[in-house]
């Protein structure tokens, strides 16, 4: 135990000398310091596993402040470099492969090692920190010991009642739509809900009015599946239903997200709601309404859904747990007019699927012990005030030359940055080879693009260092790809 203590006193000093050449007139100092542990790391005088000193003791040791010395240790350990264990310290990630070739700036994982984090602004995860796992891996071992022979059958295709019945509770407070739990299906995420839409209703040949920009991973999907698909424009009132009439007149789906336009995040107005109902009773044609983030508008409450304004019955409404609990659960649903049950419970049967039922029950137990509703206003919250961060930090980095054009709403800011030369394709591309996850508009444009920036998520920051390094070194990235 002395000898470690030594040993670990010993490594301390070498690391403290290391860096007591810092300048400061080159590059920002916790810049500095970062390169002096990698050059440690890469030269084999740490090795993964090591602990480094305390933030505390490295600042007073070098008479910097502990802000500068965080803000270098959040960098390290967000790329992979240290790994913050709570009160036993900070050490070199034990998966850091120890080579001496290693690129300094790039992650360092090893490439087939699959990694539970979130990258740096990833697009459509919801916090991954803030998830009340205990709460849930109680509610998941009670469901588990209580496990009976009669559990073992196959599942119920449209879903657990118990389950169905929680969301059509739910959704009665939360978007005002009044439904039978019978009318609720369960299924294995937005593509299983589409797909069941399509095998109930739809009929070959029949276009499909497609937000453009669009929700790539759905109209990828529904490609696939050889539907027509039938880009219509998005402005700041929504969907434009007039040009949908124009230039696809005899499509019958228009499958939107009113609540929070993907990804713009504009909400559509009471006008364009009233023209795309009118539109849908005139032709018998069917909305899928994609409500999957309507709980996160931090500005007002969210708006009315469409469903609960379908007097004629020309709704069918899509959910999903993916933002709201976790997205690995692959459960979401879809609400259908009562006409059509018959209809789905055909389509349910004849897909011959359902979802495995354990992780149905606990989440009807989530929602009935009342620690659904407490979450989403936990995560309200949280995200109100990580969207803030992110705003007040680009402005910090950026300046006036980056602007956020997406109104306070959903998981992801809509950015623009100044550019000379390079486009927002080819920043996010040397984003992407520095591990970002942060996406260009265009690749959720089909037609002519009519806005531009880059997609940032807010979710996973979970501090004021981390955001700084990110947009810093996303600020490194827009000057290198426009000198290129
Ligand atoms: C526009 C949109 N719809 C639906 C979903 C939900 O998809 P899933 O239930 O497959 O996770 C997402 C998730 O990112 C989304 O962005």
């Amino acid at each position: 135990m002395q000898e470690m203590a030594i040993m670990a006193k010993q490594a301390f000093s070498d690391q403290a000398k290391d860096m007591a050449l810092l300048r400061d007139d080159g590059d920002p100092i916790y810049l500095q310091i970062c390169a002096r542990f990698k050059t440690a790391i890469a030269e084999g005088r740490m090795a993964p596993g090591d602990r480094v000193p305390s933030v505390r003791a490295l600042a007073s040791e070098l008479g910097l402040s502990r802000g500068t010395v965080n803000l270098a240790y959040q960098i390290l350990a967000e790329q992979g470099y240290f790994e913050f264990r709570g009160a036993a310290g900070t050490f070199v990630d034990p998966q850091l492969k120890s080579s001496a070739s290693r690129s300094n700036s790039l992650p360092v994982r090893a490439p087939s090692e699959p990694s539970s984090n979130a990258k740096p602004f990833q697009l459509g995860l919801p916090a991954l920190d803030a998830f009340p796992r205990k709460t849930w891996s109680r509610l998941v071992s009670r469901r588990s010991r209580q496990l009976g022979a009669e559990q073992l059958g196959y599942p119920e295709p449209a879903g657990l009642m118990a389950l169905r019945e929680r969301i059509a509770a739910c959704l009665a407070f939360s978007r005002g739509i009044v439904c039978q739990p019978e009318q609720v299906f369960v299924t294995a995420g937005h593509r299983a809900s589409l797909a069941l839409i399509m095998q109930a209703v739809f009929r070959p040949g029949d276009g499909i009015w497609f937000e453009d920009p669009g929700y790539p991973v759905a109209r990828e999907f529904l490609l696939a599946m050889q539907a027509r698909l039938q880009p219509i424009p998005v402005d700041q009132d929504g969907l434009v239903v007039e040009e949908g009439r124009k230039r696809a007149p005899n499509a019958r789906f228009a499958i939107v997200t009113p609540a929070n336009q993907s990804p713009l995040c504009v909400m559509m107005s009471k006008d364009r709601r009233g023209e795309l109902l009118k539109w849908a009773e005139e032709g018998q044609c069917w909305i899928v309404e994609d409500d999957y983030d309507s709980e996160y508008r931090y500005n007002r409450r969210p708006p009315l859904s469409l469903k609960a304004m379908d007097r004629g019955e020309r709704v069918l409404f899509t959910g999903s747990f993916s933002k709201v609990l976790y997205p690995a659960l692959r459960l979401a649903y879809v609400v259908v007019p009562p006409s059509e049950i018959d209809v789905f419970e055909r389509a349910c049967r004849s897909m011959g699927s359902g979802c495995p039922e354990l992780h149905q029950a606990v989440i009807a137990d989530f929602i009935e012990q009342g620690y659904f509703i407490r979450h989403l206003k936990k995560m309200r919250m949280l995200y109100a005030e990580r969207r803030q961060m992110l705003v007040d930090v680009m402005q910090e980095v950026f300046g006036d030359s980056a602007r956020t054009i997406s109104p306070p709403a959903g998981l992801h800011l809509v950015m623009q940055i100044d550019r000379h030369r390079a486009s927002y394709k080819k920043i996010a591309a040397l984003a992407h080879a520095d591990g970002f996850g942060l996406q260009p508009l265009a690749l959720w444009h089909m037609g002519p693009q009519s806005v531009d920036g880059l997609l940032l998520s807010f979710t996973n920051l979970s501090s004021r260092p981390m955001a700084q390094s990110l947009a810093a070194r996303l600020k490194a990235i827009c000057i290198a790809s426009d000198k290129e």
